[in-house]
């Protein structure tokens, strides 16, 4: 077997033509995040036998178009889960708590005196006042759930909305279903793990930041463009709502200008699943899928099941010569 890496540096993502290139090449395409697999470069090659996604996220494939060309296409789900639910929760109790800037205030030799009024922040637990804390979880699957189960340690309330996910919510025992908006003027943190779509692009809009508690805290470890980063400068700024924790942008890498400057925002570069164990796990495991689509097997972590029934499958598997 032959394998080839489209990727010369780490700091640059491989150039369309390299990948236009590459996908004439081989039998199998073994992406990343920051990769987009469009339609054009899925019908470059009529011998592609399927698209293994290295994250559990795939916006970055049109899997529709993979369907119909009868492409299967597979992403990494699980492996991830409890880490990045970790990393959601570092964010939330960094935000909260103004550890990058206690930090910053450390390292640059500010502190002199101990002070009753130095950096505060905002109490996660019921903390003196007793109060149950509500933790807003927009997007209840794996990510999401695990978040949610989380927050029993800080003894908080937790509400969730997904509207795919309302009978699970329900059954789930660790937290209540609630409509979007009612999510949102409730929760002293809300955090977001939906999948990236049409109907959650920019969910989190102007309106939805002015909905929120000017006390909350938005985190986001799920897609950039779930959220308007523009609004949410403004609403940093202006402080609609008290803070931000994000690991992911709406054009990453960049960033939407003035969020570096707001020293009430947490930025990370989509680091959630960044544990070493847990990417060996998200390689090996779409290593594992670009073999199962290269032998023409189901893989089992396929996005678009319905492509083995379609005649667009059978026609292209039927071009082939028999699995290798
Ligand atoms: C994923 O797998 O989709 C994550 O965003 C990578 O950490």
């Amino acid at each position: 077997m032959h394998v080839r890496i489209g990727q010369e540096r780490e700091d640059q993502a491989v150039a369309p033509a390299v990948m236009l290139d590459g996908v004439r090449w081989c039998d199998v395409l073994l992406s990343l995040l920051t990769e987009p697999v469009d339609r054009a470069l899925l019908a470059a090659n009529p011998a592609l036998r399927g698209v293994a996604n290295c994250a559990v996220g795939f916006n970055n494939i049109d899997v529709s178009a993979a369907t119909a060309l009868g492409i299967p296409v597979s992403n990494t789900p699980e492996v991830l889960t409890d880490t990045t639910a970790d990393l959601a929760w570092a964010l939330l109790l960094a935000a909260a708590r103004r550890i990058p800037e206690a930090h910053a205030y450390m390292t640059a030799g500010r502190y002199k005196l101990w002070g009753p009024n130095l950096l505060l922040g905002a109490d996660v637990s019921p903390g003196g006042s007793g109060r149950r804390k509500v933790l807003g979880v927009i997007g209840f699957g794996r990510i999401g759930a695990a978040v949610a189960r989380r927050a029993i340690g800080f003894d908080m309330d937790v509400i969730a909305y997904d509207p795919h996910a309302r009978t699970q919510i329900e059954a789930s025992g660790i937290a209540r279903w609630a409509a979007l908006d009612d999510l949102l003027a409730r929760s002293d943190f809300v955090t977001l793990h939906p999948v990236l779509t049409a109907e959650t692009h920019h969910l989190i809009d102007e309106v939805a930041l002015k909905r929120m508690k000017p006390t909350a805290i938005l985190v986001n470890v799920s897609r950039g463009p779930v959220v308007d980063e523009a609004a949410l400068v403004r609403a940093l700024r202006e402080r609609w709502i008290a803070g931000a924790a994000l690991d992911v942008y709406e054009h990453e890498p960049a960033m939407a200008d003035g969020l570096r400057e707001c020293e009430n925002a947490v930025l990370v570069p989509h680091i959630a699943s960044a544990t070493a164990d847990t990417r060996d796990r998200m390689a090996t495991m779409a290593a594992k899928s670009a073999l199962a689509h290269l032998r023409g097997a189901r893989a089992p972590n396929v996005v678009n099941a319905e492509v083995y029934s379609g005649d667009a499958y059978r026609a292209r598997r039927s071009r082939l010569p028999p699995s290798q």
